[in-house]
């Protein structure tokens, strides 16, 4: 899996205009601000393909990114922005959760939650409604460029046990230096399509009938 052949595919704003679902699709989803739209430029290896902001918001559509032939990547609007309006949030979490449970090729939803402080609520919820509807998920910690390794052990067995999952079930990682970047690439290269084996040719049989 090359993910340094990225292209930009789409930038959607309602489930009507979806690209057709050619490939598996990982979602990055996380509280606005989070570190998305970072972690997506670290793992496909570009500087700013996916915007990032130091503004919270900044992601307010699906954002489809084609890995070459093989997968989606899709950088989801962040959750638990408080700057904006109850209409506008009731359509976000609309355009949200009707992809996530809707989308054929979804295969796994890497869910961003900041490694220095405790467990949000919104992240608990979300990976709650997840596994209550069966999509797979899986969390990562990230930010941890911001914490000593001290730190990042404690921070992340409190995340574990908040959420309850084993250190295996996650990723520690930052979108500052290499940490976790391999390994993220490595859980989601599982996902991505087999290349189709190519048929044998009809074997040419010379016809002396032995
Ligand atoms: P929205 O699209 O607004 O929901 O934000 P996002 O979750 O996509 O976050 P984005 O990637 O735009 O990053 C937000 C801010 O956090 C930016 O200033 C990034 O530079 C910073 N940031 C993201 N990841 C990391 C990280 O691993 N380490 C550090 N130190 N900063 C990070
Ligand atoms: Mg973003």
């Amino acid at each position: 899996m090359n993910f340094n052949q990225v292209s930009f595919v789409d930038s959607v704003f309602s489930l009507q205009r979806l690209p057709e679902p050619l490939y598996p699709e990982i979602a990055f989803a996380g509280r606005s601000n989070v570190g998305k739209s970072s972690l997506i430029n670290k793992l496909i290896n570009r500087k700013n393909l996916v915007k990032t902001s130091s503004k919270p918001g900044k992601t307010r559509s699906l954002n489809f990114f084609e890995v070459k032939e093989q997968l989606y990547l899709v950088d989801l609007p962040g959750y638990g922005f408080a700057q904006v309006n109850k209409q506008m949030r009731l359509d976000w979490e609309e355009l949200i959760s009707g992809y996530l449970l809707e989308r054929e090729t979804l295969a796994c939803v890497v869910v961003i939650i900041d490694l220095r402080h405790a467990l949000k609520a919104t992240d608990r919820e979300m990976l709650d409604w997840l596994q209550y509807n069966n999509i797979p998920a899986l969390p990562i910690y990230t930010k941890a460029d911001k914490l000593s390794k001290n730190q990042q052990s404690k921070q992340a067995a409190a995340l574990d046990a908040a959420l309850n999952i084993a250190p295996a079930d996650r990723l520690i990682f930052s979108a500052k230096t290499d940490l976790g970047c391999e390994e993220l690439r490595n859980r989601l290269a599982v996902y991505c399509q087999h290349e189709t084996v190519e048929e044998e040719p009809p074997r040419q049989d010379s016809g002396t009938g032995a």
